[in-house]
């Protein structure tokens, strides 16, 4: 007897009959609740992440063991997440999706064994993992093992660092410990409205501390990318969030063992931009937009800012020169004159070791008037701080480029990619002005006798001051002992930034060996 194709036999019928219930989920009822919150399903976003017909399955049939508190009614296949591997824009990826709908998308052993299953296959073939976040954390009906399985999925967080890129998007809750695995990962993406992370709730703040407050002004996207620092991107939606992590994917490398995708480019290696000569304005105090400066420098404009609303003062991110991936770290002089805080520092330090450890060349554009004064920094740790980021720079080993702007003052000059912490080529226009500090603060300190005797102590300051100004607020003192490798025309920058990457590209630096060093974290 011949069968119609749709007849299939009854293995396969009960094959096909599992899968279509894995794919449900915790049910239509709660794909309906988890739509009219606004929200995909688990597996709509990674059908939206990942190149058309790429996804490959893996844990589908994957169930609990546990029969407590009711556990034993409520066995869904996958456990609550879905697992697998897939391309963007053709290249590897890992990605894990939890899903709500499976008991608020809570982690049990079960779940948490498939979590770890992927970070260990990530590892061993080197490609990125991306994890798109949406549970009530710890499943409390399995108790301790719970607990168990976040470690577990913390200590592969941890040995993946540097390793392959890890990339975090919060798409729902995310509360408790379960907060720290995307905290160890290098960058979170938060979508606005329908996501928040907290170490504990408002109900446990009120008990503990007595304040009001809202699951958004606790630990809303909104609140974890201006304040905290531990989102790097805020979205819109989700599919702006998948889109940035599609778009950030594009500028990382698949691992530390080789370097990001190369973008053609029709934008002119050799281009000038004529504009950039009079960006900086004729009087120091006044601000321009050092994001203007970076799109007219590198290709095609196109910079992915990170951590764009924390420390707006400095600018990190990505672009690409003459096709190949740079790491941008920039002071905005728009913004509390580019002054470096504590956070500007913490911001700036993690995004030049990210560079370094997944080789991406670091490009500084440098205008800073120094560290910022005052109890609140010293108080909250600018000593301890912006040591990070001196740190960071000293130890990084990738081609490094600096040009000077404007202000290279004080221990920022140092701190700032300089030749002393091994910048490899630094530059500076011939508006920059490299001193200990700014004429003014000089004159007061080094005058202060001299001022106080003049009989009109106004017109002398501002004899001193110009005089300061001529000897010391140019570039040419520091290219006289070598501390900066030549004054260019600013319109000629990006020519000079793409020739001395291609320099450098085989460069080979090393630090002394040791377990690891000691950041002042
Ligand atoms: C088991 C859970 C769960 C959890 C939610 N659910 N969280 N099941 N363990 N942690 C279940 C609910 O019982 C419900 O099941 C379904 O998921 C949807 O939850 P709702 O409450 O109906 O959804 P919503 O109103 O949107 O509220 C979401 C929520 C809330 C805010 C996340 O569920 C919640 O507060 N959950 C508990 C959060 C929590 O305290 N987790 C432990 C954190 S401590 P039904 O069957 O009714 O659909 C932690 C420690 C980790 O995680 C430590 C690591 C080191």
């Amino acid at each position: 007897m011949i069968r119609h194709p749709d007849d299939v036999g009854g293995p396969l019928r009960e094959l096909r009959e599992r899968r279509a219930a894995a794919r449900l989920g915790g049910g239509q009822v709660r794909i309906d609740k988890q739509h009219d919150a606004g929200k995909l399903t688990a597996r709509e976003r990674l059908d939206l992440l990942l190149d058309e017909n790429s996804f490959h399955e893996l844990g589908m049939f994957v169930t609990h063991r546990s029969s407590d508190f009711g556990l034993d009614k409520q066995r869904f296949l996958g456990d609550g997440v879905v697992t697998g591997y897939g391309t963007i824009n053709g290249r590897l990826v890992y990605a894990y999706s939890q899903d709500f709908t499976v008991m608020g998308g809570s982690l049990g052993r079960a779940h948490a064994d498939k979590i770890v299953a992927l970070q260990d296959m990530a590892l061993k073939n080197g490609a990125p993992i991306i994890g798109l976040n949406d549970s009530g954390g710890a499943r409390i009906q399995e108790g301790v093992v719970s607990l168990g399985g976040y470690a577990d999925i913390f200590l592969r967080n941890v040995q993946a660092s540097g390793v392959v890129p890890q990339l975090s998007c919060i798409m729902g809750p995310c509360a408790g410990g379960a907060v720290y695995s995307p905290a160890i990962t290098d960058f979170v993406i938060m979508v606005k409205d329908t996501s928040y992370m907290f170490v504990t709730g408002p109900e446990v703040v009120k008990t503990v501390t007595h304040e009001d407050v809202t699951f958004e002004e606790l630990g809303g996207a909104g609140v974890h990318n201006r304040k905290s620092g531990v989102a790097h991107f805020a979205a819109d939606s989700e599919g702006e969030a998948i889109a940035i992590l599609r778009q950030l994917l594009s500028y990382l490398p698949q691992n530390n063992m080789v370097d990001a995708p190369l973008q053609p480019t029709q934008d002119d290696p050799l281009r000038q931009d004529a504009a950039l000569d009079t960006i900086v304005p004729p009087a120091p105090e006044l601000p321009y937009d050092m994001r203007d400066v970076i799109r007219r420098v590198v290709d095609d404009g196109a910079f992915l800012e990170v951590h764009a609303t924390f420390a707006p003062n400095i600018l990190v991110g990505f672009a690409r020169m003459n096709g190949r991936t740079v790491g941008l770290v920039a002071q905005q002089p728009k913004i509390l004159a580019g002054v470096l805080d504590n956070d500007a520092s913490i911001k700036a330090a993690r995004f030049v070791r990210f560079c370094d450890c997944f080789n991406v060349p670091l490009i500084t554009f440098e205008d800073v008037p120094g560290f910022m004064p005052g109890t609140v920094q010293e108080h909250g740790g600018i000593i301890r701080n912006g040591a990070k980021l001196l740190y960071a720079y000293a130890e990084a080993t990738v081609p490094k480029i600096t040009v000077i702007t404007r202000k290279a003052y004080g221990g920022a000059y140092d701190v700032m990619s300089s030749k002393h912490l091994r910048g490899d080529i630094n530059y500076a226009w011939p508006t920059a002005e490299i001193a200990v500090m700014g004429p003014d603060g000089a004159v007061n300190i080094i005058f202060r006798r001299e001022l106080a005797e003049a009989e009109d102590p106004v017109a002398r300051k501002a004899e001193l001051v110009a005089d300061y100004r001529a000897k010391f607020a140019n570039p040419y003192v520091a290219a006289s002992w070598g501390y900066v490798d030549d004054i260019i025309e600013p319109r000629e920058t990006r020519q000079r930034i793409i020739s001395a990457l291609e320099m450098l590209q085989n460069k080979r630096d090393t630090n002394p060996p040791k377990k690891h060093g000691n950041i002042p974290l």
